[in-house]
């Protein structure tokens, strides 16, 4: 965003969870129109504060994202995901925004067969706790529309790669475990279909619903990609030069989804959305990012990522800034 409107004012809103890490935005961190907050979405009083300030479009990425850890712990899914969203919508409606959009997953369709696509008609049957937070919280952002006639957009998009992405997450832990030779866990037979996007075409996608998407509609975002996690494992372990040895299959994810694959008709059509990176090429850039990158990983893995934020804005944090 910072890259394509240079001269907007923008108000990161974050808890810094252990997902959190604000080394990944060193490069703006001195921008003048950047502004860094470490504010709990759940949090009315500080959420409130932050809008007094003025506030034109809400973007809500904020969230609890892993699925494994909602099986776990699914409390914090449920108020981060639903109640956090509806904290941001009550800010909008009282202090007015031109756009509220609240970015969502395709794992709120639930699962697929062999065959079909996500619509953005398709009906919500989410099934694991992640997926039934993130479904509340856009049930609600359409309700606020529905009711109160906030003008919001809902997106759906499929499963995200690239470069700073938390290593909890398939494509980065893959890669880490396997340059250190630990074995590569595999759910059940490996065979679950995702349809993997770049990361900035999602954010290219982002930018476009802000800017024009059709007021209280919702836009799918995928680029037909749909490979299996063991596709996408043998991948990694071919571009590292590394044993197909490491796989190790384990007990499968309970209410584990078999395939995603989203329709993106729609974004295409209206608002004439294309991605620009293609998997082949996009995922042997990202595997070269983490080779290039395991300072940044390694630091997450030892905990040390979570200093920097301490250092950097020292006592400030813990307030709203
Ligand atoms: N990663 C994907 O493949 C993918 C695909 C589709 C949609 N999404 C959606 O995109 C958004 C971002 O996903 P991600 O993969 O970057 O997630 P992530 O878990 O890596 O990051 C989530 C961020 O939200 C912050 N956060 C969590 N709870 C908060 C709270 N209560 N208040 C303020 N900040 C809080 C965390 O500190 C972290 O910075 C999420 O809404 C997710 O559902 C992600």
């Amino acid at each position: 965003m910072m890259q394509q409107h240079p001269n907007y004012q923008i108000i990161n809103v974050d808890s810094l969870t252990y997902a959190g890490n604000l080394e990944n935005l060193k490069s703006i961190e001195n921008n003048p129109n950047y502004t860094f907050s470490k504010t709990d979405i759940t949090d009315a009083q500080a959420v409130d504060t932050l809008f007094r300030q003025g506030v034109d479009v809400v973007v809500n990425f904020a969230a609890e994202s892993h699925v494994d850890r909602s099986i776990l712990e699914p409390e914090v899914f449920v108020k981060t995901n639903v109640l956090g969203t509806q904290v941001l919508l009550d800010a909008a409606k009282k202090y007015g925004v031109t756009k509220f959009v609240q970015v969502s997953t395709d794992e709120v369709y639930g699962t697929l067969g062999e065959t079909g696509l996500f619509t953005e008609e398709t009906p919500l049957t989410p099934n694991s706790p992640y997926s039934a937070s993130k479904a509340g919280g856009d049930l609600l952002v359409r309700a606020y529309h529905e009711t109160f006639g906030l003008p919001i957009n809902i997106t759906r998009c499929s499963n995200n790669y690239g470069p700073y992405q938390f290593p909890e997450k398939l494509i980065p832990l893959i890669i880490s475990r396997a340059l250190s030779d630990q074995a590569l866990p595999i759910y059940g037979d490996g065979l679950n279909i995702r349809d993997w996007l770049y990361v900035e075409d999602h954010c290219s996608a982002i930018d476009l619903v802000i800017h024009q998407g059709r007021i209280g509609e919702v836009y799918n975002i995928g680029g037909n990609n749909e490979r299996t996690n063991l596709h996408i494992v043998k991948t990694i372990l071919q571009e590292l030069n590394k044993p197909e040895a490491l796989m190790t299959y384990v007990k499968d994810r309970l209410g584990h989804d078999r395939r995603y694959g989203i329709d993106p008709t729609k974004i295409t059509q209206e608002l004439g959305w294309k991605p620009k990176h293609h998997f082949e090429t996009g995922i042997k850039e990202t595997i070269q990012w983490y080779l290039n990158n395991k300072e940044w990983w390694s630091r997450i893995q030892s905990g040390e990522y979570q200093d920097y934020s301490t250092k950097q804005y020292g006592d400030r944090l813990g307030d709203s800034l």
